[in-house]
């Protein structure tokens, strides 16, 4: 009897270039990005520079972390001849993309957007670029057809809002759009920051993947903990540390540090150098890596040309149907 074959799958997803790659970026998104690619599916993986602009309002800055960013994902592993990178601005078919999907898209669903919402709430002037970010990145997943979308759980809203505003579309027009879902393993879902809320470039509670190591260190040893006493027992489940500790470990060690922290006995100093110590097992080749792709600058251009050249030959063909269904064909051909 023939075997039931897993489909190839769109894999879609992308990261802002605001600021440096942390542990919540590679758990909570890159991890999963290179499994997808290690079980032979079809990614795209892009740097989001016109969503960046949103909070990033200096151009010398966008423009060294948007070639960082990229020499990031290279160092962590994504081979790029068995995936997609690119500059999400590279596909300027994006933004056209963009503007049809923004005649169908309620104000309502953007409205109950949070990152909208949040600045709204705490009284900051939001633009029209932060009220429209989610469209943008409909955009984004739509263009490639994209079947998953790997993220962490705080995109969980916007990868919705994406089938929502295709669904519009389609109702409008046919079915034209692809409608995508998340990929949100539950136990890298939402990766403390060292102060517990979320780790998050724009809460500087983050732990990064290429700060120098004395940086690294101290980043690990400021984790805040309880005043606790190396005898006293400690509550694994309600521990920051614990947390970050667990996403280096297997099962079994898991399991072991847990009992450790229920005997008492243990300090957090020493949980600090463990997680210190994995850490640099973790990261140190993708480390090493990454100081040499800074003398290839040529190489990474190169990289970043292959990619756009393969997503804009779904995402072209993908925009001219789209302008097609609604009524305003391509006529110009370049
Ligand atoms: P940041 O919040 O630091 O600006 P981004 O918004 O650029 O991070 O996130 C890029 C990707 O990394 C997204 O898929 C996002 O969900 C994921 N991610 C970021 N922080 C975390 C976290 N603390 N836990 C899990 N995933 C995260
Ligand atoms: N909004 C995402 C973030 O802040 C970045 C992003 C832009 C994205 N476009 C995307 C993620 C498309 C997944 C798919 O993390």
């Amino acid at each position: 009897m023939a075997e039931t074959e897993t489909p190839t799958l769109n894999v879609l997803s992308g990261i802002q270039p605001s600021g440096n790659l942390h542990l919540g970026n590679y758990f909570g998104a890159v991890q999963q990005y290179l499994e997808f690619v290690e079980q032979g599916h079809n990614c795209f993986y892009f740097l989001a520079n016109y969503h960046a602009l949103t909070s990033l309002r200096d151009r010398s800055k966008l423009l060294d972390l948007t070639r960082s960013t990229a020499m990031d994902y290279l160092a962590l592993g994504l081979d790029p001849d068995r995936c997609a990178i690119y500059i999400q601005s590279d596909i300027p078919e994006v933004c056209e993309l963009q503007w049809i999907l923004s005649t169908v898209t309620p104000m309502g669903l953007l409205e109950r957007c949070h990152a909208y919402k949040d600045k709204v709430a705490q009284g900051i002037p939001s633009d029209h670029g932060l009220f429209a970010y989610p469209v943008l990145q409909a955009a984004d997943i739509l263009i490639v057809r994209a079947d998953r979308v790997p993220v962490g759980q705080d995109q969980k809203k916007h990868v919705e809002v994406t089938r929502d505003i295709a669904q519009y579309f389609n109702t409008s027009y046919g079915e034209v759009l692809k409608l995508p879902e998340p990929y949100i393993p539950e136990h890298v879902a939402v990766v403390p920051g060292r102060d517990g809320r979320k780790m998050s470039k724009s809460y500087n509670n983050t732990i990064e993947l290429f700060a120098p190591e004395e940086e690294i260190r101290r980043q690990i040893f400021s984790i805040v903990t309880d005043s606790a006493t190396v005898a006293e027992p400690k509550d694994p489940e309600t521990s920051i540390i614990f947390s970050i500790l667990k996403l280096f470990c297997t099962e079994e060690e898991s399991q072991a540090w847990g009992d450790r922290f229920r005997s008492g006995g243990m300090g957090y100093r020493e949980v600090k150098q463990a997680i210190f110590d994995k850490f640099m097992e973790k990261f140190g080749d993708a480390r090493r890596r990454r100081r040499e792709l800074e003398k290839e600058e040529d190489y990474v251009a190169e990289v970043l040309r292959r990619g756009v050249h393969k997503a804009r030959t779904i995402g072209g063909p993908l925009v001219d149907q789209v302008r097609d269904a609604v009524g305003i064909p391509r006529l110009i051909y370049d």
